[in-house]
């Protein structure tokens, strides 16, 4: 029978290549975002949801994993939607700040929550993509480091609560990868093949993970290009 999984930022970008490889692993895939506009090749996968809802709209999104997860097994949740606003702490907006704490922090923990009893009965996975700046100083970043600096504190207490249910968790750390998600920065990634990820990166390590013998979680994974290159837009 086909393992059933959830994906948050399913429509772009590292989530949407992670949605591309459980297509292959067979997994039945829901998947969550709000515009699939650039997502048009999941639709040709039968076995793909489309899921669209605003993650910040708390009410919209427990209604749905409800109707989703009724009456079905969840083996995978994959935490991956996310927002980032960079610069000087103090030029940063209010808003923004929220929206990366609820995106990047409040929904995975929420989202966790209603599903963990679930994933329990499967003995199921929790994938919760942080990034390389949960492990170390942000300038320019200080915020966003910190939403994912508390989503991999959170995944590690986790693990240590569910792991004696079956459960694993792993957390998954990217360096600078090539997506939309530098949209509101004044850096991106380099456009150099050898220092710069692509979402595809990503979403071998996750078939990696998802491949590995029961016995064993692997509990931290950190994903790099070979060389360090930060490019500045022009
Ligand atoms: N790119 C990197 O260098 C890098 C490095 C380390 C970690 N990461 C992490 O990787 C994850 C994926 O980011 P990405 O790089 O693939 O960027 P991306 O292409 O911008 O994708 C972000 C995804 O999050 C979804 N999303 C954001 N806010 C949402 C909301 N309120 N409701 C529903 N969906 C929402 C977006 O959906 P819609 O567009 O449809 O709203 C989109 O699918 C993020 O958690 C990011 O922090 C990225």
């Amino acid at each position: 029978m086909a393992k059933t999984s959830i994906v948050t930022g399913a429509s772009s970008g590292i989530g949407k290549a992670i949605c591309q490889v459980l297509g292959d692993m067979d997994y039945e895939i829901y998947g969550i975002g709000r515009d699939f506009s650039e997502a048009e090749e999941l639709a040709s996968n039968p076995s793909f949801h489309k899921v669209e809802l605003d993650l910040l709209n708390t009410s919209e999104l427990e209604n749905k994993i409800r109707e989703i997860s009724k009456g079905k097994n969840i083996d995978l949740l994959v935490n991956c939607a996310g927002v980032g606003y960079y610069g000087l702490h103090e030029e940063i907006k209010a808003k923004d700040i929220s929206a990366m704490v609820r995106t990047n922090l409040e929904v995975p923990l929420v989202l966790t929550n209603l599903l963990l009893r679930k994933l329990k009965e499967t003995h199921g996975t929790i994938l919760n993509i942080a990034s390389v700046t949960a492990t170390q100083s942000n300038p320019h970043g200080a915020a966003y480091g910190a939403t994912k600096a508390g989503l991999m504190s959170f995944s590690k207490s986790l693990y240590d609560e569910a792991r004696k249910y079956g459960v694993k968790v792993t957390t998954i750390l990217p360096d600078m990868t090539a997506t939309n998600l530098y949209r509101n920065a004044d850096f991106e990634a380099s456009k150099e093949e050898s220092a710069r990820l692509v979402p595809e990166d990503i979403a071998q390590a996750v078939r990696f993970i998802l491949s590995a013998d029961p016995h064993m979680t692997i509990t931290e994974f950190t994903v790099r290009p070979q060389l360090h290159r930060i490019e500045k837009k022009s």
